[in-house]
């Protein structure tokens, strides 16, 4: 097979050149030059030819295609009720998560009733062999591929016609039409391309395994996420049994939905009543935590917040937070002093989300804050407290989504007074739980007195 040729594009301006350099000779942009297939340019008059024709939208005979589940239930979900035809979903974690033992689990239930192809690039197929007769449930019908070049695992594809096929994972796979290495911008963007093509024409669906980065994004280009159709993320803390699933954008269903798991010596089990999973158990009353209650997708979930204030050593202290937003908790310590007084400028403030979870809903913004006074105060928070609630910077405390859902969970696992916004005040009482209402950020500080 001829080697296709390949040019170096710049991912600023768009600009070519035949060699690769430091710098685009266009727009003078430094290491914006990306190895890509150069196109063949076509007859000047190719775009007058006739092409698809338009068609009216109620013409066009859109079903409601029946999903496939994929025999795990926590994973449906995130996917908003089973995998669709012809769609692409990617999933990103970090390594050791389980991103293959997910995808070979829900591959091997469903290899039972579907042509199923697992494609791996970084296990041969004795280990990938091992591991499904190891977990519960391994089908023998499952087809397994060991194979990095995308050309040949497109000819298996195309000629065994699966259902579902998992990629594992889309950093390993590389075209041979590019000469860049397998992980790099150029051919992760090739790959990725081609693959989803081929989704879209097969009615394939594809799950492709995506690396992240040390800072928890998909590696390789941003692309990546805007050509699938669903971009799931695996959070949790690989010490911890829990793992959970995120979608981050999903096409055939909401976002934020949360699929929760427990790491067990037979592969991941779904738990299906998490909400308890996130508080630690405290024999007594500790300064410096606080329970909120978050609300992912269509479940609420209460998650101990915990903060640390300790007098600061260095000239700028620190400021640190673990599974919360960094720049809300500088926002947050600047709301504390200018509207209620407390000043932390000379305290180093750490904040932690227990298990690993991320919470990026603002909602985290009072519990977080409440968690920082008891500590810097060492008085713990009254037992049986739950706190949510955004803070904007004029020091008001504005209310969040569902708040009558999330009260409700917590009065359900026991807790007894809740410290909320006033506008999420509920309309009749809530049983078992009290209901505390603040406007501003002075009266719940001043409620902890
Ligand atoms: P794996 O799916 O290989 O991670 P990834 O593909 O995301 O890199 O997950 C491997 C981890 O899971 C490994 O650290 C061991 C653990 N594990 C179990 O605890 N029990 C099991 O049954 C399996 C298969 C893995
Ligand atoms: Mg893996």
């Amino acid at each position: 097979m001829a080697k296709a040729k390949t040019v170096y594009t710049c991912t600023e301006c768009g600009g070519q050149t035949l060699k690769w350099q430091g710098q685009c000779p266009h727009c003078s942009a430094w290491n914006t030059l990306v190895e890509t297939i150069a196109e063949k340019t076509s007859s000047r008059y190719q775009a007058l030819a006739q092409s698809s024709k338009l068609q009216k939208l109620a013409e066009i005979g859109a079903r409601e295609e029946p999903r496939r589940p994929t025999g795990i239930g926590e994973l449906d979900r995130v996917l908003g009720g089973g995998l669709v035809h012809g769609a692409v979903v990617l999933l990103g974690g970090d390594p050791g998560i389980g991103k293959s033992t997910l995808l070979l689990q829900a591959l091997s239930l469903m290899g039972g009733s579907c042509n199923a192809v697992y494609v791996s690039g970084e296990e041969s197929v004795q280990q990938i062999a091992l591991r499904a007769k190891r977990l519960a449930g391994g089908a023998e019908t499952l087809n397994l591929l060991a194979e990095i070049q995308l050309e040949k695992v497109l000819s298996v594809l195309a000629a065994q016609k699966p259902d579902v096929a998992v990629i594992d994972s889309i950093q390993t796979i590389y075209s041979e039409a590019l000469q860049s290495a397998p992980g790099s911008v150029a051919q992760v963007r090739e790959c990725a391309a081609q693959l989803t093509r081929y989704a879209k024409t097969s009615g394939a669906t594809l799950l492709l395994v995506g690396h992240v980065t040390k800072e928890g994004a998909l590696a390789g280009p941003r692309v990546l996420e805007h050509m699938v159709d669903a971009v799931l993320y695996f959070e949790g803390d690989t010490h911890s049994a829990f793992r959970l699933v995120r979608a981050t954008k999903n096409r055939f269903g909401a976002v934020n939905e949360l699929g929760v798991f427990a790491m067990t010596d037979r592969g991941l089990r779904g738990v299906s009543n998490p909400s308890a999973l996130f508080l630690s158990q405290h024999g007594t009353a500790v300064a410096g935590s606080c329970v909120m209650v978050t609300q992912e997708g269509t479940r609420p979930l209460l998650v101990e917040v915990q903060a640390l204030v300790d007098k600061a050593h260095a000239p700028n202290p620190r400021r640190l937070s673990v599974g919360l937003e960094q720049n809300r908790l500088a926002m947050l310590l600047a709301v504390l002093h200018r509207h209620a007084g407390i000043a932390a400028f000379d305290q180093d403030v750490f904040v932690n989300a227990v298990g690993g979870v991320k919470i990026d809903e603002p909602a985290a913004d009072l519990p977080v804050l409440l968690a920082i006074v008891s500590s810097l105060r060492d008085k713990p928070l009254p037992e049986k407290l739950v706190a949510f609630g955004e803070i904007g910077l004029a020091g008001e405390v504005r209310p969040v989504q569902r708040g009558q859902e999330r009260l409700r969970e917590a009065a359900k696992l026991g807790f007894g007074t809740a410290i909320i916004p006033k506008a999420n005040a509920p309309r009749t009482a809530i049983e078992g739980i009290e209901v505390v209402t603040v406007e501003r950020v002075e009266e719940a500080v001043a409620r902890l007195r």
